[in-house]
């Protein structure tokens, strides 16, 4: 069978990033060309600011993916974008440029829904895995239990009925006076503390979660007695949220029969999380984490997810258009 090159664009937020993918699996390239040091003075993500900063980079970065893939744009088959969800104006960046060169080089235009690109990155870290599993969705914007029926067939389980894991970690650091991105920085203080402080969880009958009473409350104690030892918060909030995520797992497991597991998104590169889940694998379950590298943000992933949805037969035409809240 003929292998096929798809070449992913990811710039739904603050990263700009293009990747060369052979076959959905094996990366060529993967160039990542972060905004964080821009936005970090802001204590967060700055939307128009991000899309000029995707401008400059996009011609750059693609000539490097192609450089370090070693390939010419003659050898690519589809051209595949992340088109939602995101910033709209950050989207629209990659998106358009995706247009113009699928349109340039007479290649296919597939987009991809940034979600399934996040699932992806277990495609691409597990060579062997397949569908269906379950997969623990947890990012910046995102949290979702998600049933992976098909390569492109998806049935979302549970979701946050508020903020998402990402939010709520980026909100504690800022709080705390750590910075943002603030999920790596609580990840590292966290392992200077210990679990001892109460913090409270929000039940639902059906697998949905809530993060915004936790979130509040850290602020909250905080603010109360800023004397708090911040190492032993931080610790406490990681296994809390980590204890509200395994209980919907559980409850989503019993419901479906399926214990095969794969975790996604920027926040499943958490210490603590991942430690928790691995922990699983005695009570009978298969673990699956992306390789860290590739938890947050990169367009890897798209290509992967692209490389799916193009030998499915999708394509888009020059009207596909960016979709903020996009859904799986
Ligand atoms: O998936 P991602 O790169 O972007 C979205 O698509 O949203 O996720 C970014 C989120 C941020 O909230 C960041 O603070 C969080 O992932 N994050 C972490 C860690 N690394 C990144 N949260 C907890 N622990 C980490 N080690």
């Amino acid at each position: 069978m003929k292998d096929i090159y798809t070449l992913g664009i990811e710039s739904s937020c603050d990263e700009t990033s293009v990747a060369i993918v052979k076959n959905g699996r094996e990366i060529l390239s993967n160039v990542i060309d972060t905004q964080i040091p821009i936005h970090e003075k802001y204590g967060g993500v700055v939307p128009e600011i991000a899309s000029r900063n995707h401008i400059e980079a996009i011609s750059r970065v693609t000539k490097k993916a192609l450089e370090e893939a070693k390939m010419t744009l003659e050898q690519i088959d589809a051209v595949t974008p992340t088109y939602g969800p995101g910033l709209v104006g950050a989207l629209l960046v990659g998106l358009s440029y995706a247009k113009a060169l699928s349109f340039a080089i007479n290649k296919s235009l597939v987009g991809v829904n940034h979600i399934q690109g996040h699932i992806a990155t277990n495609y691409i870290t597990y060579k062997e895995l397949e569908p269906p599993f379950l997969c623990v969705m947890m990012s910046g914007g995102n949290t979702q239990i998600i049933h992976v029926k098909g390569y492109t067939e998806f049935e979302v389980l549970g979701k946050t009925r508020d903020d998402a894991i990402g939010e709520a970690f980026d909100k504690v650091a800022r709080v705390v006076g750590l910075g943002y991105p603030g999920g790596p920085k609580v990840d590292k203080l966290a392992q200077e503390g210990k679990p001892t402080i109460d913090l409270p969880k929000t039940h639902f009958e059906n697998m949905d979660f809530s993060f915004s009473g936790i979130k509040t409350a850290v602020i909250n104690l905080h603010h109360k007695n800023p004397e708090i030892n911040k190492a032993d918060l931080c610790a406490s909030f990681e296994k809390t949220v980590t204890e509200i995520l395994i209980e919907n797992v559980k409850k989503v497991i019993e419901l479906t029969g399926i214990k095969t597991i794969a975790l996604a998104g920027g926040v499943s590169a958490n210490s603590y999380i991942r430690k928790a889940f691995m922990d699983l694998k005695q009570e009978g379950m298969e673990i699956y984490m992306p390789d860290l590298k590739l938890c947050t943000d990169n367009a890897a992933m798209i290509a992967s997810a692209g490389y799916y949805n193009y030998i499915q037969g999708k394509r888009d035409t020059l009207d596909l258009n960016a979709i903020p809240n996009l859904k799986l």
